[in-house]
């Protein structure tokens, strides 16, 4: 089964020797065809990298960590447009990552722009979505359980809105091909903290997700990565499950290393 790991690497490294060097490491990882490697490293880097991506042969694609909504140029201080990503040889985008929405303010109305817009630009989008703690756990005698019923509510809801109109908008391309369109679960409380779901759990949320994107929008066999604390040591349980398409991986990708494991991990399964 083909599998997608994708590195955020989120505002690292801090300068661009070792964003180089870092780059260099995760391109000579090998790895067998049925494993597709993006890096999404900040947007200073890409040009740097563009060049190394370019020349390594079945190297890393490389991803943005977002985009505006608004294409292809503008008056819009401090942002950066899909043109401006794919003249760097940029195919795949995150959008809605839960620190956009957190830190920034990003509202699944602004998403749900930038996706039809990256959409029509012809990159590959990487939806975010996942409940925040107080949707997905709740407190028992026994510790923190998983509340698997609200959590679903909750990305329903997202998708709902952050996809809203990919089927009718005007001039569209919008036959989403498969390939065009990945979702990655990540639950807010497992990012960054060291303390990942449970991968039978997120299975389960990647079942809800393919069948909720096949009854509402009528996308068949879409693509679900999991993401929140993927490291070397459990990687394989989450790509070990049926309906996990790939991971999305902050943290353990700064070390190559240690991402290497994971690409391992991809690739070793069936
Ligand atoms: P993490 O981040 O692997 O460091 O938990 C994942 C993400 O935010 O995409």
């Amino acid at each position: 089964m083909h599998k997608l790991i994708i590195a955020n690497w989120k505002m690292n490294p801090g300068t661009q020797k070792d964003a180089i060097r870092l780059f260099s490491a995760t391109a000579k990882i090998p790895h067998s065809k049925n494993v597709d490697v993006v890096v999404c490293p900040p947007f200073v880097y890409l040009e740097s990298l563009s060049h190394i991506s370019a020349s390594a042969q079945g190297g890393p694609a490389l991803g943005g960590q977002d985009v505006f909504w608004e294409n292809p140029s503008g008056a819009y201080t401090g942002e950066v447009s899909a043109a401006m990503l794919k003249s760097f040889g940029v195919e795949y985008v995150i959008i809605g990552h839960s620190e956009r929405r957190r830190l920034l303010g990003e509202t699944d109305a602004v998403i749900n722009k930038k996706v039809l817009t990256a959409l029509a630009a012809g990159l590959k989008i990487i939806l975010c979505v996942g409940e925040p703690s107080e949707h997905g756990l709740t407190q028992t005698a026994h510790g923190l359980t998983r509340n698997t019923k609200l959590a679903k509510k909750s990305v329903a809801n997202q998708l709902k809105k952050d996809l809203a109109g990919i089927r009718s908008a005007p001039n569209s391309i919008f036959h989403i091909p498969n390939s065009s369109l990945t979702i990655a679960y990540e639950p807010i409380w497992a990012i960054g903290t060291g303390i990942p779901d449970k991968p039978e759990d997120s299975n389960s949320m990647a079942v809800f997700i393919k069948s909720f994107l096949n009854s509402k929008f009528q996308i068949p066999n879409s693509r679900v990565l999991y993401g929140g604390s993927v490291n070397a040591k459990n990687a394989a349980a989450f790509l070990d499950q049926p309906k996990i398409d790939g991971a999305l991986v902050g943290g353990a990708s700064l070390d190559a290393k240690n991402f290497k494991k994971i690409i391992e991990a991809a690739q070793n399964k069936k």
